[in-house]
Formats: structure tokens, C-alpha cells, sequence
């Protein structure tokens, strides 16, 4: 199993819940991952977050839990003290029960800057479940669905409820924004600029 296969790409973040462990304290919440020409995975952590601490004051290893469960990513932010943990194979940081796949990652270098700090993990093991096809959730593909709902009910309300249609062809713009902010895929971007040119076109 290589990285591609679970949707990890150096175009479009892939969204993933981070586990770091320091000492005896083990802290586990959502990132975004992207690949770079290394073969190393990078994040960037903002300050003022448990998980940045952590990684600056000389984390070694973490896990990357692959899932989709909305719950698991409102459980790493509001109810940490849910969550429960299993161990890894490969690295001290332990493992989220339930999750799809496991990216097991030594960290291998930091760059810290004012507001972040950047990670590059070196990926020493992928575990997945048998089920087929596990993908890393990403914003984008949501982003253009939820952008096409919204277009579809314009259509409907343009004519009825005009304030309506407005606020739908809002929505439309800030769900580019998410898709441009998330990928760098030209062709996902090139769909999200045509359905709000044509929500456009159409009030
Ligand atoms: C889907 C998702 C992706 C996120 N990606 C990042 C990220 O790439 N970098 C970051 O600093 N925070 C990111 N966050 C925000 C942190 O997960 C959030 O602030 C969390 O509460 C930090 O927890 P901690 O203080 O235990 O480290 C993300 C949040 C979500 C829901």
C-alpha cells in the first residue's frame, strides 16, 4: 500500500486526526496532510495548540488515523477524554480504535516559524482494514457536492424568493473557497468556478 492509494496527494489536503505522544501525555487532533517531493508527509500546526507544544518540545513519533467519522474529528476537538487508544506497531504514539488506517510516522524534521510550525514525517508503516477503497476524507469533493445542492435549489428559488437565491449563490462562493483553499487540482478548482459563474449567470 503506498500513500497515493489512500488519497494522500501533494495537491489537495487530506484530512486526517493527528496522535503525537511526549513523555506520558498522549494528544490526538484533526490536521491537514500533504505530501511533498520527498516522500514525506507535512503538516502545519498553528500555535497555541496542544498538538503544537508537543511536536516543538521534541515529539519523536506520531500515528496518522485515517477516517471519515465526524464523530472521531468532534470527539479529538471537544471530548478528548473519549477517545480510546490502541497501540501501534511501529512507534510509541499510539493508535485511534476504529479508524480505517494507520499512517505511522517517525517526525523527522521541524521548521518552526512565528504563528506555526511545520512537520515532515517519514512514514515507517500503512495499516488499513480489509475493506477496499479507504480514502482519506478531503474538503474538496464535499465542497463541489454541497456547491451543486446549492445551485440546484437557485434554479428552484430564483423566480419564487429572490433573497432566497442570494444567499444560496453566497453559499455557492464560499464552498469555491473551501475548494480552493483545500486542492490545488485544477480540475476540481475549474468545476467550483463554473458553478458559481453559472449561479451567477442565472439570478
Ligand atoms: C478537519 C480539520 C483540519 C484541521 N487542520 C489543521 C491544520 O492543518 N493545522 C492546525 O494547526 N490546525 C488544524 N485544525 C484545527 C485543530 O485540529 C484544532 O484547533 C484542535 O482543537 C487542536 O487541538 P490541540 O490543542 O489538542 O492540539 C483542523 C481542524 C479540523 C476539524
Amino acid at each position: 500500500m503506498i500513500l497515493e492509494n489512500l488519497g494522500f496527494s501533494r495537491s489537495t489536503y487530506s484530512e486526517v486526526i493527528l496522535t503525537v505522544k511526549l513523555g506520558k501525555i498522549v494528544n490526538s487532533a484533526p490536521m491537514g496532510a500533504l505530501l511533498n517531493d520527498q516522500g514525506e508527509i507535512c503538516l502545519r500546526i498553528y500555535r497555541n495548540q496542544r498538538t503544537h507544544r508537543m511536536i516543538v518540545n521534541g515529539a519523536e513519533d506520531c500515528v496518522l488515523n485515517i477516517t471519515d467519522n465526524p464523530v472521531l474529528f468532534y470527539n479529538t476537538i471537544f471530548e478528548k477524554e473519549k477517545i480510546s487508544y490502541i497501540s501501534a506497531k511501529r512507534v510509541s504514539s499510539p493508535r485511534i480504535l476504529n479508524c480505517k488506517a494507520y499512517v505511522e510516522c517517525l517526525i523527522n524534521d521541524i521548521e518552526i516559524h512565528e504563528d506555526f510550525v511545520k512537520a515532515f514525517l517519514k512514514p515507517l508503516l500503512i495499516d488499513t482494514a480489509k475493506e477496499k477503497n479507504i480514502k482519506t476524507y478531503n474538503r474538496a469533493g464535499p465542497a463541489i457536492i454541497e456547491a451543486l445542492i446549492c445551485y440546484s435549489k437557485l434554479l428552484h428559488f430564483k423566480n419564487i424568493d429572490r433573497e432566497r437565491a442570494k444567499i444560496l449563490k453566497k453559499r455557492i462562493e464560499i464552498f469555491k473557497e473551501i475548494v480552493y483553499h483545500s486542492t490545488t487540482d485544477s480540475t476540481l478548482r475549474k468545476i467550483a468556478s463554473k458553478i458559481l459563474a453559472k449561479s451567477e449567470e442565472t439570478l
